[in-house]
């Protein structure tokens, strides 16, 4: 975990404030767009926010926290009781949604999601590939960063209301879009929905907020073996491999508990795991908090 200071809270949009968390130790770890970081909040929680500042300023970090009316105790905790001043433990920077090299990018943001689409926009743009950023909301007061995007980048970027003018036409967008041009999607699940339906999978790049619906085969029981200490822990179909391991005191650090964040991952050393999460896991991978095993047995290394 990083130390670091609360240095700004502003009000961005309605419902919207960003903060910017100043390192109490000095440099801050490095980071790339599309990455987010896991806070400790106070009241024992851990949330993730994408980072929406400038990788090139290793002293502090920029996120934006929408306040969600069905908070769980994450958003609301931040607007009601964060204050300037207020020390905060962070995670390193982890990214699971890369931007990828590319002559010219078609960014769709809805909402909250601008914050992993912003660093983006702005590596881009400074790469000299063409970009266009079509950023949705219900109306402008509700869309975070809505004036710096508009002062910075002009007619790069198209802002719609949607309660005004609806919901933006992507398939109007593809026709547009050059053969080698990549799509970034970040917004609610409608939104990725619309773009999927749209943009071929290998040159759409989307990050979710929560985990698409699916089934899977009934959870069965399996054993795993953690590597450095050589105990053996049995997973009971009735839960997860997170909580099988925490009760045998090895914690892992979680976050959304959901498969969409990647706080939970593991490094696999035998055995097949069975993935259950929305990130796609890298080889020898894989996420505690929904992924199970289709072998009887998996060795971690823990
Ligand atoms: S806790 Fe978020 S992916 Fe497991």
């Amino acid at each position: 975990m990083q130390r670091t200071v609360i240095d700004r809270i502003d009000p961005v949009a309605e419902d919207v404030v960003s903060l910017v968390l100043r390192g109490a130790d000095g440099p801050l770890a490095r980071w790339e767009p599309g990455a987010h970081i896991d806070i400790a909040l106070p009241n024992w929680l851990t949330r993730q926010y994408s980072l929406c500042g400038d990788p090139a300023d290793r002293h502090s970090y920029r996120i934006a926290v929408r306040h969600d009316p069905l908070s769980r105790g994450g958003s609301g905790y931040v607007h009601l009781f964060l204050r300037r001043g207020r020390a905060l433990d962070v995670s390193e920077p982890r990214n699971h949604f890369p931007l990828l090299p590319a002559p010219e990018y078609l960014f769709l943001a809805g909402g909250i999601g601008i914050t992993a689409i912003l660093p983006m926009l702005r590596a881009a743009v400074g790469a000299g590939s063409a970009a266009t950023l079509v950023y949705a909301g219900r109306s402008l007061a509700t869309m975070p960063f809505a004036d710096e995007l508009r002062r910075s980048y002009g007619d790069r970027v198209r802002l719609v209301a949607t309660t005004d003018q609806g919901r933006p036409d992507l398939a109007v967008l593809a026709e547009g879009l050059d053969a080698r041009a990549l799509v970034y999607c970040c917004g609610p699940a409608s939104m990725l929905a619309a773009a999927e339906a749209v943009f071929p999978a290998g040159r759409l790049h989307a990050e979710r907020f929560r985990p698409v619906a699916k089934t899977f085969p009934p959870n069965t029981a399996f054993e795993v073996v953690c590597a450095r200490s050589g105990q053996a822990v049995q997973v009971s179909p009735d839960e997860s491999l997170l909580d099988a391991l925490t009760h045998a005191g090895h914690p892992v650090p979680s976050g959304c508990r959901e498969g969409v964040c990647g706080s939970c991952e593991l490094a696999v050393l035998d055995g097949q795991p069975e993935h259950r999460d929305d990130i796609g896991a890298p080889a020898g991978r894989m996420y505690a908090c929904v992924s199970r095993a289709r072998s009887p047995r998996l060795v971690l290394n823990l």
